[in-house]
């Protein structure tokens, strides 16, 4: 098989989103959403397998070219699906989707009640037996590299400012919402930069 042909139907997803594909855990996920979606590169599979999708971002360029890029596929009105916004303020109904992806988010957190106000609106919306699928950077292996700055906040060792969580409190948020870890928690350590940690729940 060509590269090509799986950038086509995959696009540039995130390559532990793509585990979980291949796994199959997400075959009967009719609805999508992608809570910080950026231009939505992790959707492409998604908008292809006939989901409903849906994404939202505080991003206006973001939005534009996903509605732009979702423009081609019939079942999808981008206008109703992909949303300018604040995850904190998830603009849906609770208990809507199947599966909730947040990929590379929630290190953006502002502090710790930022980033649980993230994560209560996105599990808000999530069904019941729904999927949560994160991935965010934490200090899991890397703890002597970086710097504690307060509010949960660390400077990288690549100078970068980021909220890190660690697998304490992965296990603590899992039990708080009252979810089941389905995979264990994952974590990738980028060379002398970050790590990042795959978590994967089961509503
Ligand atoms: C590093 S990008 C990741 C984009 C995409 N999820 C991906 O994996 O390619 C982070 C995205 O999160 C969005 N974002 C961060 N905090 C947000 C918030 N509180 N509400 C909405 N969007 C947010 C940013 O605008 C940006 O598009």
């Amino acid at each position: 098989m060509k590269s090509e042909h799986i950038q086509e139907t995959f696009g540039n997803i995130d390559i532990y989103l793509f585990d979980q594909l291949i796994k199959g855990t997400y075959d009967g996920c009719k609805s999508v959403l992608d809570a910080g979606c950026g231009t939505g590169r992790n959707l492409l599979y998604f908008l292809k397998s006939g989901a409903q999708v849906y994404g939202v971002d505080q991003n206006p360029e973001a939005i534009a070219q996903l509605k732009n890029l979702a423009s081609a596929f019939p079942h999808i009105n981008p206008e109703e699906n992909f949303r300018i916004g604040p995850i904190e303020q998830l603009p849906f109904e609770n208990e809507s989707f199947d599966l909730v992806v947040s990929s590379a988010v929630l290190h953006f957190a502002e502090n710790q009640e930022h980033f649980e106000a993230m994560l209560s609106a996105m599990w808000r919306v999530l069904k019941p037996g729904g999927y949560f699928f994160c991935r965010l950077a934490s200090e899991i292996g890397i703890e002597s590299l970086v710097r504690f700055i307060g509010n949960g906040r660390y400077i990288l060792p690549d100078g970068s400012e980021r909220f890190l969580v660690n697998q304490e409190m992965l296990v603590r948020f899992t039990n708080k919402l009252g979810g089941k870890l389905h995979e264990p928690i994952k974590t990738t350590n980028v060379q002398n930069m970050r790590a990042m940690t795959t978590w994967c729940v089961r509503k």
